[in-house]
């Protein structure tokens, strides 16, 4: 056990899988509270497992980060458990799969649908869980954006590039509006991961030698890749960053 997050209750959105669950056990490890939550309750439960396995402390919420109401209780669930919130990661999302597509094609539902959990996902954990980190003296919001939202490429989901598009000017317009009460915002904006959220995109191996080309440091990333810089923004290493937008991305946006 390190101590990086030693005295510090982190919220951790879509903690039943990939790079929420990874989160979740490091942050513990690093000596934080964690309050994981999810729309999938056995991988939540899990997770809680898992951190509670390795000596960590763990609480897992149900919770569905695009109803305002269940975005609320889990505020609210996770202030009664640890008495305080000093680090919320919006983590959660989805990809929309099979669904999204261009905007010639994609239909209202899957934009609707896609958009309420990446980005309105974000902004209710965000109205319910920002009061919380300014009652703590500040804190840290990390959302995940990606590089979708960052550079077009031709075959990509539009919903699902808007809404992190989305996510990426909600990050800078909070960490403008919240740096008085000392509250951090930031997003990572992670390439292709191995989580998942990719396994069927990623079981074709021509798909999969593709994806990986796009990427000049010849590999996809995994869970771990993201979650290294999560517990650097989570930290009060980062106490003067606020309002970045970091790519970890294997070079993806650098060709
Ligand atoms: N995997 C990638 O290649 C990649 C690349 C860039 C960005 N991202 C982003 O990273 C984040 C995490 O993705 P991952 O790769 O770990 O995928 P994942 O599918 O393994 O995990 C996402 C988690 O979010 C949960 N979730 C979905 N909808 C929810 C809702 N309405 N309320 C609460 N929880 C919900 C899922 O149940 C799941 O446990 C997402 O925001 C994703 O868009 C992923």
């Amino acid at each position: 056990m390190a101590d990086r997050l030693a005295g510090k209750v982190a919220l951790i959105t879509g903690g039943a899988s990939g790079q929420g669950r990874e989160a979740a056990v490091r942050f513990a490890a690093e000596g934080a509270k964690v309050v994981l939550s999810d729309v999938q309750e056995e991988g939540g439960v899990r997770t809680m497992h898992m951190v509670q396995e390795n000596g960590g402390d763990a609480f897992f919420v149900p919770a569905d980060i695009s109803v305002e109401s269940s975005a609320r209780d889990m505020v609210e669930a996770a202030l009664r458990q640890y008495g305080a919130l000093h680090v919320l990661y919006n983590n959660a999302g989805v990809i929309g799969e099979g669904r999204d597509g261009l905007v010639t094609d994609v239909d209202v539902d899957a934009w609707e649908f896609i958009l309420s959990v990446n980005l309105r996902g974000i902004f209710l954990c965000a109205k319910y869980g920002v009061p919380a980190l300014i009652d703590a003296g500040g804190g840290s919001v990390i959302n995940t954006a990606s590089v979708a939202g960052l550079i077009g490429s031709p075959n990509s989901g539009h919903a699902y590039a808007a809404s992190k598009g989305g996510a990426i000017a909600l990050t800078r317009a909070m960490a403008a509006s919240y740096a008085k009460y000392q509250v951090r915002v930031n997003a990572i904006c992670p390439g292709t991961l191995e989580t998942p959220m990719t396994a069927n995109l990623l079981q074709q191996s021509d798909r999969h030698r593709e994806v990986v080309a796009q990427h000049p440091l010849g590999r996809l990333g995994v869970a771990s890749d993201i979650v290294h810089l999560a517990v650097y923004l989570a930290a009060d290493e980062s106490a003067w960053v606020t309002g970045g937008v970091f790519t970890v991305d294997g070079g993806r946006t650098a060709t």
